[in-house]
């Protein structure tokens, strides 16, 4: 049969200037997944993550907080380390960019590439703070935008028009750092001779290393060829200094990969690997690099020429998914709309979600939509439902009638055969990433298995003296087909499989599929896993700031971008009920720590309504005050009551402000 792999498996670094959110844990999942599965097949595979640790964010973040930041990314890592084990997501070796083993490897390929003569210099012109003395990357200047002067536009381009544009060409920039006005400033940069390796890299992103959709977006940009790429920053900046300069820094997406040797680097000592078995340039073994969509330049494009320019091996493959989105929404960090890891965590079992975005991800690089009606039913109906129901429907028969110990024999083995001949294209499957085919393939066999139990009827059996050892050959035979899917489902689900081989009393191994439990003892049944209580996503949702919020801001980005792109009529706006209402009760929520329950006086009648806002005001700061609601709004029920409106606030990542009239304006009034 097939030898063993040798198998590198890497995922994008997190960035240590925030938690982590349930979109990082997409691709998390997708990669633990894929590893696991690697490894219950015997291949020799290890999976490495890292903090990405540099970059002028994580300098102002850290600054803004007074820490140094080393500190700050510490701080970081742990809780990213944290989130990783909680989620299950069994990394090898997680490791820093900010390593002696990422300097050391930094410098080298850096040496490599200036003996090989690839890099240049180049004097460029750019936007200066001179009160921060800090040079402004665009999203650190705002202004208005040159062509259809939308005012507050970032530094490279319009996000309401569209254009594209320098920093320079914005009409009264600011530099978002100071609010002063920049000036242009010249300095030299590092450039890498990107440019001379576009027709190597034409050919490399037309193989089989990525999915087409992904070759076909690579091949527009290499259409138009390459341009060099910039890898230096000035002085003030968290990275590696250039060799040889004072004030010059290594780009942050240039150390970034390296992290992926540095973190490998880190796991061979610890555990007697040899490095260069991976990465020497004419190494066998298979390097896997999973991304997002929006990193695949750096991926695949400079990663690989910088490898290949440098001597080392380039990727087997780079394996790209979509963005999550939740209930349709679009996550965002610039804007505070996300759920984080932990959130989720405090309410919700990891393996929900594991198994939820599994049903969902496959070689595509759509968007991944985490719609809440659709995750609770999935994962009832699919894990409960059918999967541990096979368990829970055969077990006490086994358990009450012989002591726990399963028939010698097979009652049906056409039927289990059905069920392990499957594994072969579980396998090619789940080694296409194709973890949705997985999940559909194991659920059609569950539906099956069940079918058959319902119609062998062992609880009538079970009555008939005569037919004990009958309903023993059933309810054994319904075992051991719950054991094959779970062995199937474990790289998905390794907690529930954990469960599942304590009661079986058996490990569940890829080898075991063709070897039935057969006159073998297995313990009593407990359900492996629970049912999601809607409450618990409600609270979660209700706790979350962010996501309420989006809701909000949602709406009120949709008419903004509406008026900019495509005229709405007035009628359109009518339809919403917007008034004036006065706070006449705010009083705090038992249990529920973001939540203020507000009685609002409304012209026409009193409303309730539960508003996230807790973060922000005391109750007594809000009795009396006037507001801006929408009353038409459908009731939405929460765990905490139901909610007769919505209150406007406005947000961001600094906090919730409450939308107030004009003095004299009155409740009831409505806003037109
Ligand atoms: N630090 C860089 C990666 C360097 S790799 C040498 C970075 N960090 S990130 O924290 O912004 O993102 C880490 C990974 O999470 C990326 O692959 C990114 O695409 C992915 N995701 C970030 N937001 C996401 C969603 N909303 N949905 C799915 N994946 C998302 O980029
Ligand atoms: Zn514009």
């Amino acid at each position: 049969m097939s030898s063993v792999r040798k198998i590198l498996v890497t995922s994008a670094l997190p960035y240590a200037n925030a938690p982590l959110h349930l979109g990082h844990i997409l691709e998390y999942t997708q990669t633990d997944i894929w590893t696991r599965f690697q490894k219950i097949r015997g291949n020799d595979c290890y999976y490495v993550c890292a903090d990405d640790a540099h970059g002028t964010a994580i300098m102002l973040t850290a600054d803004e907080q007074q820490i140094s930041p080393e500190e700050h990314i510490k701080k970081m890592q742990a809780s990213h380390e944290a989130d990783f084990s909680d989620f299950l997501i069994d990394v090898d070796h997680f490791h820093s960019t900010h390593s002696d083993e990422n300097k050391i490897l930094v410098e080298l390929i850096y040496k490599r590439l200036v003996d090989r003569g690839f890099i240049v210099q180049k004097a460029i012109v750019q936007s200066y703070d001179s009160k921060k003395e800090i040079f402004l990357a665009d999203r650190y200047i705002k202004g208005q935008c040159p062509k259809c002067k939308a005012f507050d536009q970032y530094g490279d381009n319009c996000e309401i028009c569209g254009a594209t544009y320098q920093a320079t060409e914005l009409i009264n920039p600011i530099s978002v750092l100071s609010g002063t006005t920049p000036v242009t400033k010249e300095s030299i940069h590092y450039f890498f001779k990107l440019s001379e390796f576009t027709d190597y890299l034409k050919s490399w992103t037309s193989g089989k290393h990525l999915q087409p959709e992904v070759s076909n977006k690579l091949r527009e940009w290499l259409n138009d060829g390459l341009k060099d790429w910039d890898i230096s920053r000035d002085a003030p900046y968290f990275g590696f200094k250039i060799p040889g300069t004072s004030k010059k820094y290594f780009y942050v997406w240039l150390d970034a990969p390296i992290g992926y040797m540095a973190s490998f680097k880190a796991l061979c000592k610890k555990n007697d690997i040899n490095f260069d078995t991976f990465w020497s340039s004419d190494s066998k073994a298979e390097l896997y690099h999973f991304i997002g969509k929006d990193i695949v330049n750096f991926h695949a494009l400079f990663w690989p020429a910088i490898l290949e320019s440098t001597g080392f091996r380039t990727p087997t493959e780079i394996a790209v998914h979509g963005f999550v989105t939740i209930n349709g929404l679009k996550m965002s960090k610039s804007r505070g709309t996300f759920i984080n890891a932990r959130d989720y965590l405090e309410h919700l079992d990891p393996e929900y979600l594991r198994y939820y975005y599994a049903s969902k991800l496959s070689r595509s690089i759509d968007d991944v939509d985490l719609n809440f009606d659709d995750f609770v039913q999935k994962v009832n109906s699919d894990l409960v439902g059918k999967v541990v129901n096979i368990a829970s429907r055969c077990a006490k028969f086994v358990t009450h009638g012989n002591a726990g110990v399963l028939s010698k024999t097979i009652h049906n083995s056409e039927l289990l055969g059905k069920v392990s001949g499957i594994s072969v294209t579980i396998a090619r499957l789940y080694e296409k990433r194709d973890f949705s085919g997985v999940v559909r393939l194991i659920m059609a066999e569950a539906d099956s298995i069940n079918e058959y139990i319902t119609a062998s009827e062992p609880w009538k059996l079970n009555k008939d003296e005569e037919k004990k050892q009958e309903v023993q050959d059933i309810c054994s035979l319904g075992i051991n087909l719950f054991r094959i899917l779970m062995i199937y489902l474990k790289p998905i689900l390794p907690k529930t499989a954990k469960a599942s081989e304590v009661f079986l009393n058996d490990e569940l191994n890829w080898s075991g599929i063709t070897r039935p439990l057969t006159d073998h003892q297995i313990e009593t049944f407990s359900p492996m896993i629970k049912r999601i209580d809607k409450n618990s996503i409600e609270s979660m949702l209700s706790g979350n700031k962010a996501y309420s919020n989006e809701k909000v801001t949602a709406k009120i980005k949709a008419d903004v971008n509406l008026n900019a792109v495509e005229e709405v009529e007035i009628e359109e706006f009518q339809k919403i009920d917007l008034r004036i209402a006065k706070i006449i009760k705010a009083e705090t929520v038992q249990g529920a720590d973001k939540l203020v329950k507000l009685t609002l006086d409304i012209g026409t009648e009193t409303r309730q309504v539960l508003s996230g806002i807790k973060s922000a005001y005391l109750p007594e700061q809000l009795e009396g005050r006037l507001t801006l609601m929408i009353a038409n709004i459908a009731p939405r029920e929460m765990r905490f009551g139901t909610s007769h409106g919505m209150v406007l606030a406005a947000s961001s990542k600094n906090g919730v402000y409450l939308l107030e009239p004009d003095i004299g304006a009155a409740p009831g009034q409505r806003v037109t």
